[in-house]
């Protein structure tokens, strides 16, 4: 496993793969900048980190859920969010010191860990969600709440 995952490594950085080039990065950029708070394959802890594993893939399958997770990724999120019937009042940091590719390809592992079809990110997402508005972390937590409420959000 552990010799499977350095080879991994070194075709990735050779730049050479079999599978998508995001797919390996995705998840090798997930566990290192998300893994901490929303656990190894996305699964959350109840009433503190939201379960990313089987709802991203839901919340990505609408426009506006897709425009959600861009600007979530750039702005990071703060307010009381309800996942799973619990409340949430946490802080989600931002990640905008990642390229526009980084943070696709890590949403794309997100949206695959659970029966997503993709890839639902591309690049250009994160380019118009870093060059439009700014939103705050207090903004993007009502617009998660509205689109909870519009169902877009599980
Ligand atoms: C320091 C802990 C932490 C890290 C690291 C972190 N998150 Fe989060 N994330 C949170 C918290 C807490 C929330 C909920 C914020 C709130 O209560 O407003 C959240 C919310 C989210 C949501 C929205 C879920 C929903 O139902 O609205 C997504 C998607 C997400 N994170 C993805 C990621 C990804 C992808 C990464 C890595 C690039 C990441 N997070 C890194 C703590 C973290």
């Amino acid at each position: 496993m552990r010799k499977r995952w350095m080879i991994a490594c070194l075709f990735a950085s050779l730049g050479v793969s079999a599978a998508p080039a995001w797919a390996e990065s995705g998840e090798m950029m997930f566990n290192e900048y998300c893994v901490g708070c929303h656990q190894v394959g996305g699964t959350g802890v109840p009433g503190e980190y939201p379960r990313l594993a089987g709802r991203v893939n839901k919340i990505a399958s609408d426009p506006r859920g897709r425009t959600f997770l861009a600007e979530l990724m750039l702005t990071g999120m703060s307010g009381t969010i309800t996942v799973d019937s619990r409340k949430i009042l946490g802080i989600m940091p931002n990640f905008d010191d990642l390229k526009d590719e980084e943070l696709a390809a890590i949403l794309n592992y997100v949206v695959h860990l659970e029966g997503g079809k993709g890839p639902a990110f591309t690049p250009q997402i994160l380019e118009k969600a870093r060059t439009g508005p700014k939103v705050t972390p207090e903004g993007m937590a009502e617009t998660r709440n509205s689109l909870a409420g519009a169902r877009v959000i599980p």
